[in-house]
Order: structure tokens, then sequence, then C-alpha cells
């Protein structure tokens, strides 16, 4: 196990297990509908990697890179584009798919984005959610882990984009970042 981890929080096999079970919910929703899945950079990428190779029906991949911005005490946020969708969403049924959903705020914004871009459906799947963190009513509509308020790194997610690379996820050790 990083030095910088104090505890495991999914492991390899736990990952890969919660996964095939997301898959198989999506693969029931969407099954012969041809949705865009857009996998939001970079924390989803080992996630997204992972879930589409267990995906059955026809489906289109494009990518975002977003983060919300302006102050969390106003419901009205702001959505900072980084990196636009490639697709023509319009008509499109859109399946959003994030590493951790924490205040809610990007993916709040995310969502109306991509329906005003005049997509049919936007729905949203991540694959932890720290529900006490949430300052938007958002709620995913396919989820992994539910987890506490803790910090996480591995399997894709970061602190100072470190840690993306570890094939598991554990909670970082207090003293690495305060
Ligand atoms: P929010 O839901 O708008 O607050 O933003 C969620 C984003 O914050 C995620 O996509 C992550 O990039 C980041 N984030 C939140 N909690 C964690 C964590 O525990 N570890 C790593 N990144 C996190
Ligand atoms: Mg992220």
């Amino acid at each position: 196990m990083n030095n910088d981890i104090c505890e495991i929080v999914a492991d390899e096999a736990a990952l890969e297990k919660k996964v095939a079970e997301i898959a198989a919910e999506i693969n029931r929703d969407y099954d012969g509908k041809v949705p865009v899945v857009v996998g939001i950079l970079k924390g989803s990428v080992i996630f997204y990697a992972d879930l589409i190779r267990k995906l059955n029906m026809n489906c289109e991949l494009d990518f975002m890179a977003v983060s919300s911005y302006g102050s969390s005490t106003v419901s009205s946020g702001v959505i900072k584009i980084k990196k636009d969708i490639s697709a023509d969403v319009t008509n499109r049924d859109v399946l959003v798919v994030e590493d951790i959903l924490d205040t809610g705020n990007t993916l709040y914004l995310l969502k109306d984005y991509l329906l005003e871009k005049g997509a049919k459906s936007v729905r949203l799947c991540t694959l932890f959610d720290k529900p006490e963190r949430r300052q938007k009513p958002v709620k995913p509509d396919y989820k992994g882990f539910v987890i506490d308020d803790l910090f996480i790194v591995g399997y894709g997610l970061d602190y100072n984009e470190k840690y993306r690379n570890l094939p598991y996820v554990g909670v970082l050790k207090k003293e690495v970042y305060s």
C-alpha cells in the first residue's frame, strides 16, 4: 500500500464487482438505445474505461473537462468548460460518467448545460458519492460506493494530480494535505 494512504476504501476486487453491478443497471436501462457516454476528465478515466467495456449496447464515447466556480452559497453557479464535448447531443441520450459526486455543483451545472444543448435525456453515473457534502440537489442515476466525508484517491482520483494511477481507492492521510 502507498505510504500516504491510511485505509483502503475499495480494493481491485471490490472495484471490479461494483463496476459490473453499475454496468448491469445501465445495460438494462439503455437496451436498444445508442447513448453518448461522456467521461469527465481526468478523474473518471479509469472507471470509464472499465465501465464501457462492460456495456452491451452501441454507444459513442466522448469527454469533457469542467469545473464549477462562483460562490457555492449562490444557487446559480457558473460552469467553466475546459474541454467541451465533440458530439452533437441534439436529441441524444447522454450518460455522464464521473469519479465522485461531492458538493454536486459540477454535475448540477453540467446536466443543465447538456439539456440546453438539446440532449433528449441526461443521466448521471458516479463511482463514489459523498451525500453529506451536497450543496445542490443532485441525485445520481447510477452510483457505486456511498462514503463518509473523507478525502479519497486512486483509480483515477487525485490529490494535486497525484495518486490517479493507484489500482485501488484509499483514504489520503490528513498530514499529506494539511
Ligand atoms: P463537486 O461535486 O462539484 O463538488 O465536485 C466533484 C469533484 O471534486 C470531483 O469530480 C473530484 O474531481 C473532486 N473531488 C471531490 N471529492 C474528492 C475526493 O475525495 N478525492 C478526490 N477528488 C475529489
Ligand atoms: Mg473530477
